[in-house]
């Protein structure tokens, strides 16, 4: 293995010969011990720097009149603002008191989040195009590495309020931050390498999108599109557990409405939602008439979810009725939150181990020197499974999959993702996450949009879903979470 100068590697060397600091340093972390956590300078002093908001409209001006300039201007833009918001949530996880930290899970992100910043160091600035294909190929590298952030986060929040060492408050805030920021770093990494991936298709040296382009993953989409689409998704793996039911119909009402829109957080947002309300109207309807027989059951015509779209000059408003059964007071209060009883989060944690394809141990991050000794293609893939396996003793690296690897891959810049949402909405219905509406709520917040629920129980819900529209929003800045 390269002989590494990093600060944080240093600091892991050290750590290495500081045997009798165990049991604070666990077996599973190279990185994670007090020094280590207490005093980094260097990454502290990365956090202390100013961040630098994007907005869309900044990105659509990038986007708009593509020169080679400008591309070179986007990748040391990607380069120098992602190690600073990188470090932000280092010291975010440094701030939790370090017993909360050293969880199995939490530690991992805590190490990626250090590596990678340190690989980001290791970059250096980007002159020429042949110098932004290797920095693309490096930020294709983390957007891969950092797939797995996803499951440890949840997973790591489950633990904690399995073991209730963070109150419920605190742990909404310090998970919705994390994930909202890993969802504006992945959005700044995805659009940067949609951009380079257009200019090396253009033969032009300047390429003039349309105004309002910002990339390709931002659909100029219609509404009631996206709506039958992901209802349709829905239906289908409904109907396949219940085969012979009719299934609800979806009536949308309104005026359809087309803006523009990152499409993969706007299905997944629709998909949970009309998720939710399908499953309640056919589980109320059998529950309702649990005495009838099949034949009789397959008769019945479960009454329709309805959706009513209204547009708004900065935003759009878009409600999602059903009629099934709705939920208690108490138990509506409870379902935004990533925190959750112990009971409960012992429960969504044998899910989360039932419905892994992969073996979360076995894929430690990625080291820093190890984002940049990759090329592309098999072969390399190869050889960074073999070099993580070296240098971490622990296994075979293994790509990420299964319904947590498609959610980490939800900002991904190829156009509508339509096999992930259908990965997404096919996954069991009796391995719940309880994830859904809370990760829902981090994705409308961050398209400064709201999510709300009225239910009444015994009868049905509303969710009232509002997204900002692109564009016309004055404070965009807000979009743009470090
Ligand atoms: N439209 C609805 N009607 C009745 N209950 C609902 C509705 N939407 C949500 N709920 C209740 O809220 C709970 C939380 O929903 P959420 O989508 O966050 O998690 P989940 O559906 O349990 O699991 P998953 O993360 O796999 O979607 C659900 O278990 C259900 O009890
Ligand atoms: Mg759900």
């Amino acid at each position: 293995m390269q002989a590494v100068k990093q600060p944080g590697l240093r600091l892991s060397a050290i750590a290495s010969s500081l045997d009798f600091l165990m049991p604070f340093q666990p077996r599973y972390s190279d990185l994670l011990n007090e020094q280590h956590f207490y005093r980094n300078p260097s990454i502290l002093e990365l956090a202390n720097r100013p961040v630098h908001p994007v907005t869309l409209r900044q990105l659509a001006n990038f986007g708009h009149k593509l020169t080679e300039k400008k591309l070179l201007s986007s990748a040391n833009f990607v380069r120098t603002e992602l190690p600073i918001r990188l470090a932000l949530k280092v010291k975010e996880l440094q701030e939790l008191n370090f017993g909360i930290a050293n969880n199995y899970h939490l530690n991992q992100v805590y190490q990626s989040y250090c590596y990678c910043v340190n690989a980001f160091r290791r970059a250096p600035v980007i002159n020429s195009l042949e110098d932004n294909d290797r920095f693309c190929r490096f930020i294709s590298h983390v957007l891969d590495d950092h797939l797995i952030i996803l499951p440890h986060l949840m997973m790591g929040s489950l633990e904690v309020s399995v073991l209730k060492s963070l109150s419920q408050e605190k742990l909404d805030k310090f998970i919705s931050s994390m994930i909202r920021s890993r969802i504006s770093r992945r959005v700044i990494m995805e659009q940067h390498l949609s951009l380079s991936k257009s200019f090396q298709s253009q033969s032009n040296p300047v390429l003039v999108k349309p105004q309002n382009y910002i990339g390709e993953a931002f659909e100029q989409g219609s509404i009631y599109e996206h709506l039958r689409l992901t209802a349709d998704v829905v239906r289908s793996f409904l109907q396949s557990i219940y085969p012979g039911l009719k299934m609800p119909e979806l009536v949308i009402e309104g005026s359809d409405l087309k803006f523009e829109f990152l499409t993969s957080h706007l299905n997944y947002i629709f998909e949970e939602i009309l998720r939710n309300a399908f499953k309640a109207t056919i589980s109320a309807m059998l529950k309702r008439n649990k005495t009838l027989s099949q034949e009789e059951l397959v008769k019945l015509t479960p009454p329709a979810v309805v959706v009513q779209v209204v547009p708004r000059k900065d935003s759009v408003a878009i409600k999602f009725s059903d009629k099934g059964g709705g939920m208690p007071k108490d138990e509506l209060s409870k379902v935004w939150s990533f925190g959750k009883s112990p009971e409960l989060a012992s429960q969504y944690l044998k899910n989360f181990y039932k419905m892994s394809r992969y073996d979360l141990p076995d894929r430690p991050p990625m080291r820093d020197h190890q984002f940049w000794n990759m090329g592309a293609g098999r072969a390399d893939l190869e050889s960074r499974t073999d070099e993580t396996k070296a240098d971490s003793g622990t296994g075979e690296r293994k790509d990420l999959d299964g319904v947590l690897g498609d959610l980490g891959r939800m900002e991904s810049s190829k156009k509508v993702q339509k096999s992930t949402l259908l990965a997404l909405a096919r996954r069991p219905f009796e391995y719940t996450l309880g994830i859904s509406l809370p990760m829902c709520k981090v994705y409308t917040d961050y398209w400064n949009g709201t999510l709300e629920i009225y239910s009444v129980q015994g009868y049905g819900s509303d969710v009232y879903l509002t997204l900002g529209k692109i564009g016309t929003n004055h404070d965009k800045l807000q979009l743009d979470r470090a």
